[in-house]
């Protein structure tokens, strides 16, 4: 199938230097390409110019912009978003003073979960995950990372990697899997953490890793939850069956996780919340990237993680939605660009990068999605006409999406 979108307003999100990430001061600028056509032919795109030289439009299917933007779509390299019904009562009590650590400690929270989808058919559950899949590609996400972590028995936790797997089959967006067994400690094996550890390296990540379900490994390394000595464990573990680690860290606590990450090599440490000096050096010069959530922060009301500083010490960062039931029920990447820029001064610009080439970074995806170029994927979508770029982060709640082309198929 051939494509030809004509009179787009402005193509933003092009990247002519093929590259893999975008760090620094870089992150602050972009091409672009004002009154502009592009192609598409079996799925990548083929070109793109400006409408003087727009090519003849036969044995293509015709898209007319019609002066809206084109915009590559976003790649969300963190989330959890198989899950089983919904967890509004620990909002409401939260909204009553409760933390997020202490629901967690009384039995709540990820444990919460874990018993719903326990109690979940593996079809239910792929259902409701669908339903959430269709509302962020509605939103503009074309690429997605989903993880295990509300099983935390090997039974479950394979249940959810499969239904990750069926999404990965049905859905028209890139899906990658990660295992999350570490995510919290079960309540049967409270009190014997170290044996939980265990289960994880010696029954759970051999079974994993025959089945070919997952690409990744993911701790949840934080205060109350696991130590960077079982983090190493895990992660040491896991690289023996080839799976790359992506680190929960410093949300809750300076946990030590992002030196743990980048001396491990993860592919990323994400949350990043309690950062300072320290895990600002440790990240120089590595290729572990820094992915932030600050829809956690937000919904959490925690404080943001220090992403100026970041970018201004030349590091490449991403942004990702973690999408979850209990500390970010949304998988809105268009608000969590506006959050970046609102909450942590980054330029509409840098929070664009940040949600789609350093995003498929964190997935390690960027040769083929993250940016208009030719030969990616053709994932992106088209605005409503907009006075400019910024406008789309600045007028965060306005419905701004009027078309999507994932895949080169509209859809
Ligand atoms: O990324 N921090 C750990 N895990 C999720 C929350 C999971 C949950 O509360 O269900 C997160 O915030
Ligand atoms: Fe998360």
């Amino acid at each position: 199938m051939r494509l030809l979108i004509l009179n787009i307003g402005t193509i933003v999100g092009i990247d002519t230097l093929h590259r893999t990430r975008i760090s620094g001061l870089e992150m602050d600028s972009m091409e672009r390409i004002d009154n502009a056509w592009l192609t598409a032919e079996d799925g990548v795109i083929t070109a793109f110019g400006s409408m003087d030289s727009c090519p003849s439009s036969e044995g293509f299917e015709i898209l007319d912009a019609a002066g809206g933007m084109l915009f590559p779509s976003y790649c969300d390299s963190h989330t959890h978003i198989v899950y089983a019904g919904s967890r509004e009562q620990e909002f409401v009590d939260k909204i009553h003073g409760l933390t997020y650590e202490q629901i967690a400690q009384r039995g709540g929270g990820i444990l919460n979960s874990a018993d719903r989808l326990h109690n979940t058919s593996e079809d239910e559950l792929y259902n409701q995950a669908m339903e959430r899949i269709n509302e962020v590609i509605a939103m503009g996400t074309g690429a997605i990372e989903i993880k295990s972590g509300y099983g935390l028995t090997t039974e479950d936790e394979l249940k959810m990697l499969r239904v990750i797997g069926r999404i990965a089959k049905s859905a028209p967006i890139a899906v990658k899997a990660t295992f999350l067994g570490a995510h919290a400690v079960p309540r049967d094996y409270k009190g014997r953490q170290s044996e939980y550890v265990e289960l994880i390296c010696d029954t759970m990540l051999p079974t994993v890793a025959e089945q070919g379900i997952a690409e990744f490994v993911d701790v949840f390394c934080d205060r109350g939850f696991f130590t960077t000595e079982q983090t190493e464990q895990i992660v040491t573990k896991a690289a023996e069956f080839g799976l790359k680690a992506k680190i929960h860290a410093n949300e809750l606590d300076y946990s030590g996780g992002v030196q743990l990450g980048v001396k491990l090599g993860a592919v990323s440490v994400d949350h990043l919340e309690s950062s300072g000096e320290d895990e600002i050096e440790a990240l120089k010069g590595s290729a572990t990237m820094p992915t932030l959530l600050p829809g956690a922060a937000f919904f959490l009301g925690m404080s943001y993680p220090p992403a100026r500083k970041m970018i201004e010490a030349g590091l490449a960062v991403a942004l990702a939605s973690d999408y979850n039931p209990g500390s970010s029920p949304s998988g809105n990447m268009r608000f969590v660009t506006s959050l970046a820029s609102i909450r942590m001064r980054m330029t509409p610009t840098e929070a664009l990068w940040a949600a789609t080439l350093n995003g498929a970074a964190a997935m390690g995806i960027s040769d083929r999605y993250g940016s208009i170029t030719v030969g990616k994927v053709a994932n992106f979508f088209i605005t409503k006409p907009i006075s400019s770029f910024e406008y789309f982060t600045y007028a965060y709640n306005t419905p701004l999406i009027s078309r999507i082309v994932l895949g080169g198929k509209i859809v």
